[in-house]
């Protein structure tokens, strides 16, 4: 494989993990073709040193792609992959690599039926960002993706090398992929709650957030992950250490009044418990507000 100039790159759902993805494959020479549901000419990224600008336009119709991906970067939310699907459907051929950039620990599962031709692989997504109502995204922290260790994610290696994305390759992908997973459930609570970090300096929601970050471990480990005990502390711990003020994206988007990820980031660890029958019981209470707060109605 190489990812030479010539690769044909695609990322669809140009919004904040799009934008700074776009970013550094521009940096690496490639100029991948944005597709998205807003119009923009260009995509602008702003990171500690300067603004970065990726040339586009963003199309906005996949009836006027008349041609095929080598590697396509998935990154519209889980809530939007439904009507993203006419994309993957005409940017994938047999081969192409599909790299799917959202949460949850579900993504071959959730996006492969929609490029059933295609190699999806999934990623950890790293590295928190927000975009602005005029596209604007703003970096300050590093960019990483964790990726499981297989051939197939070789060429994104290969495509982001050099970059300001580092790209990870895991043998124990699962793992890795559930120890964000517990992160993503517990930042459900701040859009149950509307609040923003600092609500975990709180000793009853510190309380809360420990005792159901053991059960989604409980859960974690009967679907194999090796994560130690120490891990529920641990989150709450970096949670408390962060500004007060830091937000997440699942609370963004209640704040907006979007659909919220409830189901990847929170309900998938109810649906594994049943199916392992462990008991989550407060999952039971989370996951049923959460889809209520999402999708009402009401
Ligand atoms: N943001 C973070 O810090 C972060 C961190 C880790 C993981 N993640 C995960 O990464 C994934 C992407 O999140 P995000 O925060 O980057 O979301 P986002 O900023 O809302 O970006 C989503 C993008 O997809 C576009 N889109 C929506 N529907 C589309 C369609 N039908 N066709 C093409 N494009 C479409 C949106 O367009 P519009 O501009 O029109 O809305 C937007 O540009 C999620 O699964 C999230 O959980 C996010």
């Amino acid at each position: 494989m190489n990812t030479d100039r010539n690769t044909a790159v695609a990322v669809i759902g140009p919004g904040a993990i799009g934008t700074v993805i776009a970013a550094a494959l521009y940096e690496a020479g490639h100029t991948p073709v944005l597709c998205g549901r807003t119009l923009r000419e260009h995509l602008t990224l702003q990171d500690n040193d300067g603004l970065i600008t990726v040339p586009g336009p963003v199309r906005t119709d996949p009836r006027q792609i008349d041609w095929d991906a080598d590697l396509v970067f998935l990154a519209v939310k889980d809530t939007q992959t439904e009507a993203a699907a006419e994309w993957l459907s005409v940017l994938c051929r047999p081969r192409t690599i599909v790299c799917v950039l959202q949460n949850g620990v579900e993504q071959v599962e959730r996006v492969g039926p929609h490029c059933p031709h295609a190699q999806v692989i999934p990623a950890v997504v790293w590295f928190p960002v927000q975009a602005q109502s005029d596209g604007l995204v703003r970096l300050r922290g590093d960019v990483r993706l964790t990726l499981p260790d297989m051939s197939a994610s070789h060429l994104v290696v290969e495509a982001l090398q050099g970059t300001r994305c580092s790209v990870d390759l895991s043998g124990d992908f699962l793992s890795q992929s559930w120890r964000k997973l517990l992160q993503n459930a517990a930042a459900g609570l701040m859009a149950l709650t509307q609040r923003r970090s600092g609500m975990f300096s709180r000793s009853d929601i510190a309380r809360l957030t420990l005792a159901y970050l053991r059960e989604c471990l409980a859960v974690a480990h009967a679907e194999g992950a090796e994560l130690g005990d120490e891990v529920p502390q641990a989150i709450l711990d970096k949670f408390q250490a962060s500004p007060s003020d830091m937000s997440t994206s699942i609370l963004t988007d209640r704040e907006a009044g979007r659909p919220l990820e409830w189901d990847i980031r929170n309900g998938v660890i109810l649906r594994q418990g049943r199916a392992h029958g462990i008991p989550t019981p407060i999952s039971d209470v989370i996951v049923p507000l959460l889809a209520a707060a999402s999708d009402g109605p009401g």
